[in-house]
């Protein structure tokens, strides 16, 4: 029987339950399956000839009927191959999982699929996050998309313009809180335990994860199930990385994959405190007060699932790292200028992690490495502009822009095609 189970002391709830935390320790929740039944249901369904996307995995997730299914086509995102940036970079296979093809432009579509369906088959009206900005475009999405009210809370001034842009047109309430991301969440939990009806979709719901672990099984598909040494994950509340440990835990218990990948969480340097944990071996995370980055949708210093990400981390040997600003910036620009992909600041971090780590000798050039570029550049264009080059701007005249452009005409071509 799939149920939810507490991470802490084992407790078990039943999945027509709402609960965020254990009722008897208050540690978070997860969702856990029973193996021998799944393994069933999979060899009835026709699973391998659906398309690449959640719900090609629909036996694997928490719902009750297909019927109630939310969806905006999310997931089969691309994993690309490298090659340019892989050689740059020293990595001999590097890929790069592109979650900014996802409907909303981020991963949080995988979960919300998942999680909007369970408010649906739960019948609430009312559907709550905080966020950094992508969480809420995607629940804004998903929320229209269902008939749900939806309300989301985000740090004032502190969210990219793209995503604003989705939360409003999509209908949501959008409140701008005086106050960082972490304050954000606070007041979410407080008023969605307070108020019934309001159902809360942050990370902290384990619905969430389980759309969002299908990036593992993904990733572990498109490399023909064969051998992943690691995965460069950004990390910010901390659910992400958590969720595709559980995807390639849960393959490996299928018999589906052999190996497992090392779990390798970036976080911004003035927003690391998973990363200062792991690096000074403290089983316990000493949240930062003031969490700030240029990458905005990492900037958050209490992350929520803090547990889950450092049992990832540290179950599958595998590290954090930190990176800065400016090491983002460079990542960002390298991976669009060397592979035509266009990434958001906080995407970028798992690249500038990839090279930081490759530099000091922590990963070998032989690995096979994945990096998860978590969300679009376009979300964020205002950083993409200030950082490069202004446009020149000239008169309308042929002769003025050739001299623009500064190249020799190899050859002559009248405006009529022939040859002058
Ligand atoms: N990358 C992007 C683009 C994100 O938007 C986020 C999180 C992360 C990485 C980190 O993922 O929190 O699961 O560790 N954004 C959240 C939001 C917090 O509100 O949109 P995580």
């Amino acid at each position: 029987m799939t149920q939810q189970k507490c991470i802490n002391c084992g407790s078990r709830y039943s999945l027509d339950e709402i609960v965020y935390f254990c009722r008897k320790c208050g540690d978070l929740l997860e969702v856990e399956y029973d193996f021998t039944e799944a393994r069933e249901d999979l060899e009835k369904s026709d699973w391998k000839r659906r398309p690449l996307s959640v719900w090609r995995y629909k036996e694997l997730m928490p719902i009750k009927r297909s019927s109630a299914i939310v969806s905006l086509s999310e997931g089969g995102t691309g994993l690309h191959s490298c090659k340019r940036l892989g050689e740059h970079l020293g990595i001999r296979e590097l890929y790069v999982k592109n979650e900014g093809e996802n409907p909303t432009g981020s991963f949080k579509d995988r979960g919300m699929t998942v999680g909007v369906t369970k408010a649906v088959e739960y019948g609430v009206k009312t559907v709550i996050c905080a966020s950094t900005g992508n969480t809420s475009a995607s629940l804004a999405a998903y929320a229209a998309r269902a008939g749900l009210k939806c309300v989301v809370l985000i740090p004032s001034g502190k969210i990219a313009y793209g995503k604003l842009a989705q939360a409003l047109i999509y209908g949501a309430k959008v409140i701008q809180v005086r106050g960082n991301f972490d304050q954000a969440l606070e007041i979410v939990i407080k008023l969605s335990e307070r108020v019934g009806g309001i159902y809360l979709l942050n990370s902290i719901n384990p619905f969430r994860i389980e759309g969002q672990k299908s990036l593992g099984y993904e990733m572990s598909e498109q490399l023909d199930n064969a051998r992943i040494d690691r995965v460069f994950v950004p990390v910010g509340n901390a659910g992400n990385i958590s969720a595709i440990w559980k995807g390639f835990i849960e393959f490996h218990r299928l018999g589906l994959i052999e190996a497992l990948p090392k779990m390798t969480g970036i976080q911004s340097e003035g927003a690391a405190p998973i990363a200062h944990t792991i690096k000074s071996h403290n089983a316990q995370i000493s949240p930062v007060a003031k969490p700030e980055t240029i990458a905005t949708a990492i900037r958050i210093g209490a992350p929520v699932s803090w547990k889950k990400a450092m049992s990832a981390i540290i179950d599958s040997h595998g590290t954090a790292e930190t990176v800065s600003d400016e090491e983002i910036l460079d990542a960002q620009r390298l991976l669009a200028r060397l592979e035509g992909l266009f990434v958001e600041p906080a995407s970028a971090s798992s690249i500038a992690g990839l090279k930081k780590l490759v530099e000091n000798g922590e990963v070998d050039r032989n690995e096979r490495v994945v990096c998860v570029a978590t969300g679009h550049g376009l979300k964020d264009p205002d950083i993409a502009v200030k950082m490069s080059e202004k446009p020149i701007e000239v008169d309308a005249d042929v002769e003025v822009i050739e001299r623009a452009i500064g190249v020799e005409m190899p050859i002559e071509i009248s405006v009529h095609g022939g040859r002058r």
